[in-house]
């Protein structure tokens, strides 16, 4: 694996290899890996693309300085499962790389809808700041195909968006959610959960599958209100536990029985923030 630093070497490095006919599969991460991020790695490779790797923790997504202080960075182990895994290539910049002109956005990205419910709502700025690397990323990469993991469900919408928006050749690949045995979604921020709420975890999973189970055409809102309920008895502090249509993110109190759904929860248990989502 070589691992580069600098935005401009790899752009050229990337360049060279794309003249000579090489598709190249981008799969940005902030770190901490774990197996659903390999596996977004080993899906370009399936796919017959040169694997491109990304590992930068992006100040300007983070809407609370403490959980950016706290996010967990375990580079020389993801080098190695990288190498593992047969990652052909490893961008490792830092802010001044991405950033050269300082972090403050100098448009908005027009994310519309997208940006005023979830994620959007809880985490105000957030999205901006996902665009914004993303954006910069992209350019320094210019893959032909970008692998995102499907449990930030909403990200992988926003990104299309930001896809849409600036015209970028580039194709978008949301694939499966990777999960633990119990259930619970693989995230960076697991690594932070202690043993009692690491265990209380799998509840965000056995909700979803409450819902997916329990959800019939007509009112939601009592389906809602129990799976909100079942979350707070296990000690989750619950942002949203909502279902919208899985097509425009629409939410939904009401099902017609035929519009695809999918359910979403972000839940914090012993001050970690988890999310998680299931199309049902
Ligand atoms: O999902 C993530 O890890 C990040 O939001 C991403 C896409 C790498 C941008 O920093």
């Amino acid at each position: 694996m070589i691992i580069f630093k600098e935005a401009g070497s790899i752009t050229r490095h990337l360049q060279e290899q794309q003249s000579g006919g090489v598709p190249v599969g981008f799969v940005p991460t902030m770190g901490a890996l774990h197996a659903g991020h390999l596996s977004l790695v080993t899906t370009v490779k399936n796919d017959g693309g040169l694997s491109v790797c990304s590992i930068f923790v992006n100040p300007t997504q983070f809407n609370n300085a403490t959980d950016f202080a706290r996010y967990p960075i375990t580079v020389a182990a993801d080098i190695q499962l990288l190498e593992n895994a047969g990652c052909d290539v490893l961008f490792l910049p830092d802010v001044a790389q991405i950033y050269p002109d300082g972090t403050i956005l100098s448009s908005p990205y027009h994310l519309g809808y997208l940006e005023t419910v979830l994620e959007g709502k809880y985490r105000p700025g957030h999205f901006q700041g996902v665009c914004q690397v993303v954006h910069r990323l992209l350019d320094i990469i210019q893959p032909n195909r970008l692998y995102l993991g499907s449990k930030d469900y909403q990200q992988c919408m926003v990104i299309r968006k930001l896809v849409e928006l600036k015209q970028l050749a580039v194709e978008v690949i949301a694939c499966p959610t990777l999960r633990e045995t119990d259930g619970l979604a693989m995230s960076s921020r697991n690594m932070r959960l202690d043993a009692s709420a690491r265990q209380k975890a799998t509840a965000i999973y056995a909700t979803l599958m409450y819902i997916r189970q329990q959800v019939q055409p007509g009112p939601l809102d009592l389906l809602l209100q129990t799976a909100g309920h079942q979350l707070a008895a296990q000690g989750f502090e619950v942002d949203y536990v909502a279902i919208a249509d899985a097509r425009s993110l629409q939410l939904y109190t009401h099902w017609d029985g035929n519009t695809p759904l999918v359910a979403l929860i972000a839940a914090t248990i012993g001050g970690i923030r988890l999310i998680d989502n299931m199309v049902l």
